[in-house]
């Protein structure tokens, strides 16, 4: 009988059972990963690609806007990220002293604008997409700081999500905007909005926080159509 069925049949039940479980488990990590929070939880950091990209150093240390990369948060309502090119208006070869950033550091940067290729970097702050109305821009013209919503963003080597995004925080902010307003054109001054929110929670604020209530287009909503549709 021998040479009826080739000796490695005899493997078959486990490689089908082997490759069954594998696509299980593939599908139950997918699943899970999704479906934990974690992915829209505080602290969530994803690592980015290359030396990635450090906000203390160049909104914090060299004082660079925001504006100058995120250059349509005030007319968007969703906010942008740079592309490659405005990396290489400082970091095209020979524009820095190599003593203060070393080639290998940005050489990912070139070798994508060499190819004409973006960077793909990981998004860390995503709502649900039945959130469907978020409109970012409304918040800045309102004069509501990024770092009401993002935390202190100079200060992070690598950005994490510092706020929870929930809904119960969004109406939280809703109900009661004196708490975070500041006037429109500050907006993008973290540090200084910073330590005026915390000199308001002591009562002492350098602010016409008032005025600036009154300046709202109209109440912040808290009817569900308004977020949901
Ligand atoms: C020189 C360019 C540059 C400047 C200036 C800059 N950013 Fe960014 N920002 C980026 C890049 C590139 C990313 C994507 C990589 C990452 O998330 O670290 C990013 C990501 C972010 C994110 C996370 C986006 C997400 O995926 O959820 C936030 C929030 C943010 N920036 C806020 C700010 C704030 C606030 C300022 C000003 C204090 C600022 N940025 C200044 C380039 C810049
Ligand atoms: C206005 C000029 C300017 C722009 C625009 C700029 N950088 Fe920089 N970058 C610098 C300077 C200056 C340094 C070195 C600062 C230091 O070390 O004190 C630096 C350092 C770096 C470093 C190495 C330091 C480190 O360890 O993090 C990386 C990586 C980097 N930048 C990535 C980027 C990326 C990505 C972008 C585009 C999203 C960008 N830079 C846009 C000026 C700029
Ligand atoms: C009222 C809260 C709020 C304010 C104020 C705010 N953001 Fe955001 N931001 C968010 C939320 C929420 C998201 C995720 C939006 C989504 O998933 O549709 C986000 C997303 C982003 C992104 C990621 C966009 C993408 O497509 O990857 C960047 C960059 C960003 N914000 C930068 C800023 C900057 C810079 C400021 C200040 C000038 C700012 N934000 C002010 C809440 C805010
Ligand atoms: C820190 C304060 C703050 C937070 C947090 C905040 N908002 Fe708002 N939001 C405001 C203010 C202030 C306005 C009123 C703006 C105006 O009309 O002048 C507003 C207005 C809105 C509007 C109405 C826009 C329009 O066109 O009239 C929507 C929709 C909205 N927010 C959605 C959200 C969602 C979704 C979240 C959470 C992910 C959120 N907001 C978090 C302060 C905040
Ligand atoms: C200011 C914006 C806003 C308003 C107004 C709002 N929601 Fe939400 N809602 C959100 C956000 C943001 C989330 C996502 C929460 C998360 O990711 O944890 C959410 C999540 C939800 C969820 C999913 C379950 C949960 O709790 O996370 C339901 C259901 C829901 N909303 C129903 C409603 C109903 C009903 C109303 C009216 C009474 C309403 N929402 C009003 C922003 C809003």
């Amino acid at each position: 009988m021998a040479g009826l069925f080739p000796k490695w049949t005899n493997a078959l039940p486990t490689v089908t059972a082997m490759l069954v479980l594998g696509g299980l488990v593939t599908t139950v990590a997918g699943v899970w990963y999704y479906f934990t929070p974690k992915f829209w939880e505080v602290g969530y950091m994803p690592a980015q690609p290359g030396s990635g990209f450090n906000h203390q150093l160049h909104a914090g240390k060299l004082g660079i806007d925001c504006r100058y990369c995120h250059t349509k948060i005030e007319e968007s309502p969703e906010a942008n990220i740079p592309n490659v090119a405005t990396c290489m208006g400082c970091h095209a070869e020979n524009r820095l002293d190599t003593k203060f950033v070393k080639d290998a550091k940005v050489q990912f940067i070139r070798d994508a604008y060499a190819k004409n290729a973006s960077i793909e970097w990981r998004r860390v702050h995503k709502l649900p997409d039945y959130v469907r109305n978020f409109p970012h821009h409304v918040h800045l013209k309102a004069g509501v700081s990024c770092y009401s919503c993002h935390g202190q963003i100079m200060g992070m080597p690598e950005v994490y999500q510092a706020q929870s995004l929930s809904m119960g925080w969004c109406l939280e902010c809703h109900r009661n905007p004196e708490q975070h307003l500041v006037p429109p054109e500050d907006v993008t001054k973290l540090t200084w909005v910073e330590q005026e929110l915390k000199d308001r929670a002591s009562g002492r604020s350098s602010v016409d926080v008032e005025a600036l209530v009154a300046s709202l287009r109209r109440e912040p909503p808290q009817y569900c159509g308004a977020c949901h549709h």
